[in-house]
């Protein structure tokens, strides 16, 4: 266990790093702790929720089936999916980002590390999946944080660009967190391994993480969507 340092400051934003960094060094049983501690000091509760990187090889079952139970929730029309298992398409991320609500998952985010091309060009991305929370901690900032920590980690893993899928109606949302509309063709792999276009009701969103945008040209995902 990493040197936990309890910052008390009035600024807000001074706790949320504070926490931040905390959260990153501790197990959850610590987390919890530490969130009692640290909850009188704020007024927004989404600031205190403890989040957690974990990579996929120490998830357990308790972890995946109360993940799946939070997906199910999120994604009501991929329940069928969800209720099996936690990872889109079988497609499973390198690590997940969790929110804690005392030893309750209400937010998570899955980072893929997929090597796909645009043109001619090899490179690595931080693929975003099942960003989802659940309704109550919903409008508190939560999918914000859930973001940039998936991003930071994944910048602190090499990774130089994020992409993501989603609707078209979620644009918005992502635009406020920086990420950018790519408008171009994307060939993915379908359950038989044959190229195929993107789904149609998805666009593909972009997130510089080293500065430069993503090659020009098609992209090819080089395997199944995520
Ligand atoms: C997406 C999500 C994590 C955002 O949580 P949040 O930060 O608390 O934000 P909100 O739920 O308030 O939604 C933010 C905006 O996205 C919209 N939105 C959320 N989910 C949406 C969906 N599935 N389809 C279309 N729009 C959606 C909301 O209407 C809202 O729009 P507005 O800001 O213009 O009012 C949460 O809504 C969720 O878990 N949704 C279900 C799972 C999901 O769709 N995940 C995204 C996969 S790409």
């Amino acid at each position: 266990m990493g040197a936990i340092i309890l910052v008390v400051s009035a600024d807000r934003s001074t706790q949320g790093l504070a926490w931040q960094i905390v959260s990153a060094k501790v197990p959850c049983c610590v987390h919890f702790v530490l969130s009692r501690l640290l909850h009188p000091m704020t007024e927004s509760p989404s600031l205190v929720l403890p989040l957690q990187v974990i990579d996929e090889c120490h998830i357990d079952l308790e972890l995946d089936t109360a993940v799946r139970r939070l997906l199910c929730e999120c994604f009501p029309s991929d329940a069928e999916a969800f209720s099996v298992r936690r990872a889109w398409n079988d497609v499973r991320p390198a690590f997940s980002v969790f929110a804690w609500h005392g030893d309750k998952v209400v937010g998570q985010v899955g980072i893929i590390e997929r090597p796909i091309t645009c043109g001619d060009v090899l490179v690595r991305v931080a693929g975003v999946q099942s960003l989802a929370v659940v309704p109550d901690w919903r409008r508190s900032g939560l999918s914000q944080r859930l973001m940039a920590a998936a991003m930071r980690e994944a910048q602190r893993r090499g990774m130089r660009f994020g992409l993501l899928f989603c609707v078209p109606e979620l644009e918005g949302f992502y635009a406020r967190m920086d990420w950018r509309r790519i408008d171009r063709a994307v060939t993915m792999r379908d359950a038989a391994g044959r190229p195929v276009p993107l789904t149609a009701k998805n666009i593909s969103m972009e997130l510089a993480l080293a500065g430069d945008p993503l090659p020009p040209g098609p992209i090819d995902l080089q395997g199944r969507d995520w």
